[in-house]
């Protein structure tokens, strides 16, 4: 029996495929490379002295993935495959529905074809727009999304409640990440976003690095304790770790649709970010104030209370880890 993990060379992807290897799984990766590189795989390899198998496919390919799903004998499925760039969706609305929402459409009747009905899903904390309470639990409502990639979430979550109201034997999680940054400790695999970054810990480390002249801090007159935006950063190997948490969850309950939080529950600011990143690297991270950035909101962070009594799982590294290790994937490329 082997883990289907859809988008697997990506940043969240290959950490969790390294997680699912070093926990004993056999794994099957798809991706088509759109916003990865093929070497991730090796460096998955080298990482984990394990070996897994992989198909250069597009999800959006039924007919390849049918093969997928015959030549394999899959008991879960993780979707990481998808379009991530939030500026880019408001530009190409059409791109991101047919990619994201297509996608999974495609992915989750081929699973119903092969009965496989286990399903994780990369949902992000943008389903809850700008949130009514802080922190954030998994009863807060969703909605009032502000562009397609976080629309496009919100729709796939709506479809999985739909398909596990048509049939309760489906046994799906549906985990909402808070913000991702770090890489894994190897410094083998890490993110790397194609031209300029839009997010803040890939901007810090460039301009850390020289190739970037200064970070523009969007907005110090919000309404948090400096007046820059407030987040809840993830290291992505905790997050990585929360997935195989959530499969052991799915294994043990066999059928039913569960929504958690994957946050530490900490707020940093724009500026305690620059702080702690110069902090734990002894880089210089130079910095303007800029105007607010359309679409941001002022605070965003987990109450991860429900994931640590339900799988067992909180996030174990800290901001320092998070900083020293998105410095150390990149400072020598
Ligand atoms: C964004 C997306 C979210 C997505 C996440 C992926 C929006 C509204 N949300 O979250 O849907 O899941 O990325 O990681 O776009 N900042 C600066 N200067 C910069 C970049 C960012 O000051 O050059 C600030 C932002 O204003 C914000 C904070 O840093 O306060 C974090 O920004 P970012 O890393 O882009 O993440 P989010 O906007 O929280």
């Amino acid at each position: 029996m082997s883990v289907l993990v859809t988008g697997g060379a990506g940043y969240i992807g290959s950490h969790t495929v390294v997680e699912l290897l070093n926990s004993g799984k056999d794994v099957v990766i798809i991706d088509n490379f759109s916003n990865s590189k093929p070497e991730v795989l090796d460096k998955i390899k080298e990482i984990t002295g394990k070996d897994f198998k992989f198909y250069e496919i597009d999800y959006l390919d039924r007919e390849a993935l049918e093969k997928v799903f015959e030549e394999n004998e899959i008991e879960a499925v993780l979707n990481f495959a998808g379009f991530k760039a939030v500026g880019e969706s408001v530009a190409k609305p059409i791109e991101y529905y047919v990619n994201n929402v297509s996608g999974a459409l495609v992915l989750l009747d081929t699973m119903k074809k092969y009965a496989v009905k286990t399903f994780v899903f990369s949902s992000s904390a943008t389903v809850y727009g700008d949130p009514e309470t802080i922190p954030i639990t998994e009863e807060c409502k969703t909605g009032g999304t502000t562009n397609p990639y976080g629309t496009s979430k919100l729709f796939i979550e709506q479809i999985l409640k739909d398909i596990y109201t048509s049939d309760p034997t489906w046994n799906i999680c549906i985990l909402r990440y808070f913000n991702p940054v770090g890489a894994h400790q190897s410094g083998l695999i890490g993110e790397e976003p194609q031209g300029i970054p839009n997010n803040l810990m890939p901007y810090i480390v460039r301009v850390a690095k020289g190739t970037l002249k200064e970070l523009s801090v969007f907005g110090n007159d919000y309404n948090t304790p400096d007046g820059t935006g407030v987040r809840d950063y993830i290291h992505v190997v905790d997050l990585a770790i929360g997935h195989i948490k959530a499969l052991e969850k799915l294994e043990k309950e066999k059928k039913g649709l569960f929504i958690y939080n994957l946050g530490t529950g900490n707020g940093y600011s724009v500026l305690d970010m620059v702080k702690s990143f110069e902090k734990a690297t002894g880089k210089k991270v130079e910095y303007k104030i800029a105007p607010r950035r359309p679409g941001d909101i002022a605070s965003c962070y987990a109450d991860p209370k429900k994931a640590r009594e339900e799988l067992g799982w909180e996030a174990n590294l800290g901001i320092d880890e998070m900083c020293r290790d998105s410095w150390n994937y990149i400072k020598d490329k």
